[in-house]
């Protein structure tokens, strides 16, 4: 089954997009700001934490990169408007990270104060190894003017060992997560090349020591075994909730997210939404280990609609 569904994961770029994107609307809440409105209120209304992110990569000029900084600033109004109190999640590169640095800080600066007026806070998001340096640069300096920031750091990266620590010192407030991109076997800890179970030692130790150095983790993971060891030790430890939450992407696991709220644990989710819905897509279903029985049932579907 597993070389079925590694078959089929590479099978990807031959589907139609029309069928991406019926798999899609699990993943993402639709294509418009009030389509994530309405997601995030059921969400709050249900007792759960929030992050929006508003979906597009690498930005290919300064024009889109001003265009997405606006629908930033927009969603801003509009959850401010509301009183919804979720966080952004921000990729650089959609602002500009790769084109002008500058300009890309004045963009984020100016997002981060108009989030902080409405009680909005916020986290960045990291990409892939070309931009873990400057990433990691940027957040320094948003944390060191004050800005309400957090940062993700991706456990599957062997240099996180060392990233990590300056920002446990500051007790940065950070999202551990085990990361996604498709990395050269050099760059990532032993093991997780072929083997996603073999970062959760490192996941354990980043979140076990950022949480006892004081600083406020996300635990983003839809990973059952891994939640299951973190859930004893912070039990056994006698964390304070408080100091920490789960966190889970729209559509996926959700009995087990439901379980975990049920618990009494913080539980946010991370909430996409916008027209580049492709590529967010298309890793997410790489990443659901019953991808053939989708796409099958997808293809099933569609033949029977025509
Ligand atoms: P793993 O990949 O080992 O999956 C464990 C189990 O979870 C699977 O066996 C399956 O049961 C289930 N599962 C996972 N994905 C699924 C899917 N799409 N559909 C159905 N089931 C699925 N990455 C990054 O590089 N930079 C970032 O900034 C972020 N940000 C981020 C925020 C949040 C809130 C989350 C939850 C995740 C991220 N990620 C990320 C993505 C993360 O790095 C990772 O790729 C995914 O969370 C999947 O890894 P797991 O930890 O779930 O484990």
């Amino acid at each position: 089954m597993r070389i079925f569904n590694t078959m089929a994961a590479h099978a990807i770029p031959l589907v139609p997009r029309s069928l991406i994107r019926k798999i899609s609307r699990r993943y993402i809440a639709g294509e418009t700001l009030g389509d994530a409105r309405t997601r995030i209120h059921a969400l709050h209304a249900a007792g759960f934490r929030t992050t929006v992110d508003v979906l597009g990569e690498t930005a290919s000029s300064a024009e889109q990169a001003e265009s997405m900084a606006r629908e930033y600033l927009n969603l801003i109004e509009a959850f401010g408007a509301q009183n919804e109190r979720t966080e952004l999640s921000i990729k650089l590169t959609a602002l500009g990270l790769h084109l002008d640095e500058g300009a890309c800080m004045e963009r984020v600066s100016v997002i981060l104060r108009e989030a902080i007026s409405r009680g909005i806070s916020a986290c960045i998001d990291m990409e892939d190894t070309r931009f873990t340096q400057k990433t990691l640069d940027a957040f320094l300096h948003l944390e060191a003017d004050g800005y309400l920031v957090g940062i993700a750091l991706q456990a599957y990266l062997a240099r996180t060992n060392d990233d990590i620590a300056p920002l446990v010192a500051r007790r940065s407030r950070m999202r551990i997560c085990k990361g996604i991109y498709a990395e050269a076997k050099e760059h990532l800890v032993d093991g997780a090349s072929t083997d996603r179970a073999a970062i959760n030692p490192h996941f354990i130790r980043h979140v076990s020591t950022a949480i006892q150095a004081g600083s406020f983790v996300g635990i983003a993971t839809h990973d059952a075994q891994l939640i299951d060891t973190l859930t004893h030790w912070l039990r056994s430890e006698r964390i304070d909730r408080s100091r920490f939450e789960f966190q889970m992407l729209l559509g996926v696991c959700e009995p087990l997210r439901d379980a975990l709220l049920a618990q009494g644990f913080n539980v946010r989710v991370y909430v996409p939404y916008g027209h580049d819905w492709y590529g967010y897509s298309t890793r997410r279903i790489k990443e659901n280990p019953r991808i053939a029985g989708y796409i099958l049932a997808a293809m099933m579907w569609r033949d029977r609609s025509r």
